[in-house]
């Protein structure tokens, strides 16, 4: 990928976490962000093997917090602090309607798209405090402002996850600390993918494949790790608490 300034490169001597950079969207920010010259380490449950060449990988599971503990820990010790904080990992299966998401499925969705990110920003934003810089980035979602019944349980998860970054914006403020909100609309990862199919199969249809948002395709993985990575360098150092939408046009947005 091309440098984005006259050869240099924009993130070199940064550390950086990306949560879920095994595969789609997670994968597209790893490769950029190394592109840039940050030091990277991610986390997946799984995949290993799918990991871009360059990251350092530790398996955990962001949804508890002795998995955040543990995370938060391997990247003091791989990286010796962390600048840069990208909350991508996410997602939830959809459900026949709001009656239908039991109970675990509603926790699981907010430990996974909501509090992961409580808890981690909260363990790594100490040493960015202390250095007085650094900048996070939660990944959201589209469908927040347009909530359907299969997902009620995403998208309010992902709905608290924009406020609460908002909130967490101001208040890192003062110590230099930048706090930016991703959202993607429909994006081609296997994990969207699949998600995709079974709502589509609880509604008795198959998967339409057809390009449905404005600007004529869906996103690529590569479309949401641009804006991240924008967010992140010291081309957006005035943004804190905004919410890129990256979308084709898609959704109505309030
Ligand atoms: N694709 C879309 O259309 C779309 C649209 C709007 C928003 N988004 C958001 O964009 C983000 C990335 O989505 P994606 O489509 O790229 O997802 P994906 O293809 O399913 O990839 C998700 C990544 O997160 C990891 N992950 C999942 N659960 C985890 C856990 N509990 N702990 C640690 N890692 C975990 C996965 O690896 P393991 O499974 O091995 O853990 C994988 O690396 C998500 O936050 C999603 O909500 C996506």
């Amino acid at each position: 990928m091309a440098t984005i300034e006259n050869g240099s490169r924009e993130l070199a001597g940064k550390r950086a976490l990306v949560t879920g950079g095994s595969r789609g969207i997670g994968a597209a920010i790893v490769r950029q962000l190394l592109d840039e010259g940050a030091k990277v380490l991610t986390t997946a449950r799984s995949g290993t093997s799918t990991v871009p060449e360059g990251a350092s990988f530790v398996p955990a599971d962001v949804r508890t917090r002795a998995g955040a503990r543990a995370l938060a820990e391997a990247a003091r010790e791989a990286l010796g602090g962390v600048d840069v904080l990208v909350h991508n990992a996410g997602g939830a299966r959809p459900y026949e309607g709001s009656s239908a998401i039991p109970d675990e499925a509603w926790q699981d969705a907010l430990d996974l798209n909501f509090l992961a990110s409580v808890r981690l920003d909260s363990l790594l934003a100490a040493g960015m405090r202390e250095r007085r810089s650094g900048a996070i980035v939660h990944v959201s979602s589209a469908a927040v402002p347009a909530p359907v019944a299969p997902f009620l349980h995403y998208t309010a998860a992902k709905a608290a996850l924009e406020n609460y970054s908002r909130g967490l914006a101001l208040e890192l403020a003062p110590f230099g600390i930048r706090v930016n909100t991703v959202t993607p609309g429909r994006t081609a990862t296997p994990g969207g993918q699949e998600t995709r199919q079974r709502w589509a199969s609880l509604a008795g249809a198959s998967e339409q494949s057809t390009a449905t948002t404005p600007l004529g395709r869906d996103g690529r993985p590569d479309d949401i790790a641009h804006a991240v990575l924008f967010l992140v360098s010291e081309k957006a150092s005035w943004l804190t608490g905004s919410n890129l939408v990256v979308d084709g046009g898609e959704f109505p947005r309030g």
